[in-house]
């Protein structure tokens, strides 16, 4: 029986070993982690990460050929495949402070793996990690091979949270790179092989290390693009009158543009985009692409710019102050359908907003009220690193409660802030939320749900990414 071991039972490794166990029934796969309140969460009922459809999965499994177990340096050991699915924050300190890929986690796996292998193996990178890493990995795992044959692969994943299930079961594409000689090209053969049971072969698609590592930069660098385009055009249309989404869909049905990924919002979250355009911004100001650099530099900053522009929306429609206002804010999490907040554009939002010392109720279905308190105090980056690792949340910010549902969150307030999609934020009863709140009463939409003629027909002043200006926020600065 062929045996897969995974370093990091995280949003990635979790979800993509309990699909390849799934759809393998003969192969056992152990998800290990250093972690033990990851490692129990994954073997009780309550999984450590909300993903729809994820449950289900994972109970066909858990316990015929899918274990979680913290006995990472046993289960390695008897590995033939180790996926290595560990984070590789933004590093905080030293060279390439804020910008390079920190790759601690990712040596000292593989130092474990170089120290307890007994068997030939091969070590898959999984997590996103700067090109050419595979050549630092190499060669701690050759400097201490004792004899024993290493072959790396890199095989980035391309799930987005939220739809995870459903992109591992049906991805656009399985990408493996590794060394183009006879080993090399049997160990990508080996790796194939596994997803051959449920991916069409014409879906996975081979090429040498460096391609795919780069590949997976690449594609989320292009992919954040086309929204940091999208969020520039929604303020040029707040300027002019045009209908971002009139915008997006007229230009999405060009068929070498697309449709998908054009929706105006206020801003990316998540963990990955800003980490791995970071990474690839460091990537080409050391290869001295100084032009290349700062060209994908912009993508950042265009998303912060939507960030600060929408707390400046609130702002200033509201007098210009907020001070000691109640703001229901509607979503935390970096999108629907998870219950991850990392690098959600809500930190930034609900930050600007307690600096012009507003008292935020917080609501969001998936999102605990330990987790937001840690957010708003935890500094930048800090959140990449294993659970265990991460500062206490102190005390917590006074001004800041958590609301049960979204009606008590817009009790008495003065303003309601949509930042992330759930779906229930379209189908409230606005009629009963009005007639609570303080009046004039404010709608700031940062993700386009509601419907923005009935809210104002309701009373509602409402402003809403990209779309015509209500008659009241006209004249009023948008731009910090
Ligand atoms: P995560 O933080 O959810 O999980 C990583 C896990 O690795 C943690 O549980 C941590 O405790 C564990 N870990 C760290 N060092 C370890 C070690 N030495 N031994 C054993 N366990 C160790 O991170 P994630 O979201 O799963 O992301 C992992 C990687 O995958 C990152 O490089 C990320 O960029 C990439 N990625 C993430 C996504 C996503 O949607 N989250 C999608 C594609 C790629
Ligand atoms: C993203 C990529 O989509 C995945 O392919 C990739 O594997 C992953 O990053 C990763 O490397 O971590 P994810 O961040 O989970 O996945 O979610 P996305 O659906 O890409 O959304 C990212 C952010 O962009 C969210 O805040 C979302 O609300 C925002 N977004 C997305 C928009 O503002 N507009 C859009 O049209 C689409």
């Amino acid at each position: 029986m062929v045996k897969i071991c995974c370093i990091g039972a995280g949003y990635v490794g979790g979800p993509t070993m309990a699909v390849i166990a799934l759809n393998c029934p003969s192969i056992e796969v152990v998800v290990v982690d250093i972690s033990v309140t990851r490692i129990s969460a994954w073997n009780s009922d309550q999984l450590p990460i909300y993903e729809p459809g994820l449950n289900e999965v994972v109970k066909q499994c858990k316990g015929r050929n899918l274990f979680f177990s913290t006995d990472v340096e046993k289960h390695v050991s008897e590995a033939d495949i180790i996926f290595v699915s560990v984070n590789t924050p933004t590093k905080t300190r030293g060279l390439g402070a804020g910008k390079a890929a920190d790759l601690t986690y990712w040596e000292s796996a593989a130092r474990m793996i170089a120290d307890v292998s007994k068997s030939n193996k091969i070590v898959v990178e999984k997590s996103t990690v700067p090109v050419k890493t595979a050549e630092a990995i190499e060669r701690i795992l050759t400097h201490n091979s004792k004899g024993i044959k290493y072959q790396i692969l890199s095989n980035p994943e391309f799930l987005a949270e939220g739809t995870a299930i459903q992109d591992l079961f049906k991805p656009d594409r399985v990408l493996i790179g590794g060394r183009e000689t006879p080993d090399g090209l049997k160990a990508i053969q080996a790796l194939k092989d596994v997803y051959a049971h449920w991916v069409p072969e014409d879906r996975i698609i081979t090429t040498n290390l460096w391609s795919a590592e780069l590949s997976k930069l690449a594609a989320n660098a292009f992919l954040a693009q086309r929204i940091s385009s999208v969020n520039a055009m929604s303020a040029l249309c707040e300027a002019t009158g045009a209908d971002v989404s009139q915008v997006s869909h007229a230009v999405g049905k060009d068929s070498r543009i697309g449709p998908k990924f054009l929706d105006a919002s206020v801003g990316f979250g998540g963990s990955c985009f800003q980490k791995d355009i970071l990474n690839l911004v460091y990537i080409c100001e050391c290869n001295g692409l100084a032009e290349v650099a700062n060209y994908w530099k912009q993508v950042i900053k265009v998303n912060d710019y939507q960030k600060n522009r929408f707390v400046n929306r609130v702002v200033s429609s509201m007098f210009n102050t907020v001070s000691g206002k109640k703001i229901g804010i509607m979503g935390f999490a970096f999108k629907k359908d998870t219950g991850d907040t990392r690098e959600t554009p809500a930190i930034d939002v609900c930050k600007g907003l307690l600096g012009d010392k507003a008292r935020l109720s917080i609501y969001d279905p998936q999102v605990t009220a330990d987790q937001i308190q840690r957010d708003l105090t935890m500094n930048k980056f800090d959140w990449d690193h294993p659970i265990h690792l991460q500062p206490m949340s102190p005390t917590g910010v006074k001004q800041v409660s958590i609301a049960w549902d979204a009606y008590e969150a817009s009790k008495d307030a003065h303003a309601l802030c949509i930042l992330t999609e759930w779906d229930e934020f379209k189908t409230l009863d606005y009629r009963r939320i009005f007639d609570n709140m303080q009046k004039p009463a404010f709608v700031f939409d940062g993700r386009n749900v509601v419907n923005v003629e009935m809210l104002r027909d309701i009373g509602f002043i409402v402003y809403s990414i990209g779309k015509p200006l209500d008659p009241w926020l006209k004249n009023m600065p948008a731009v910090a």
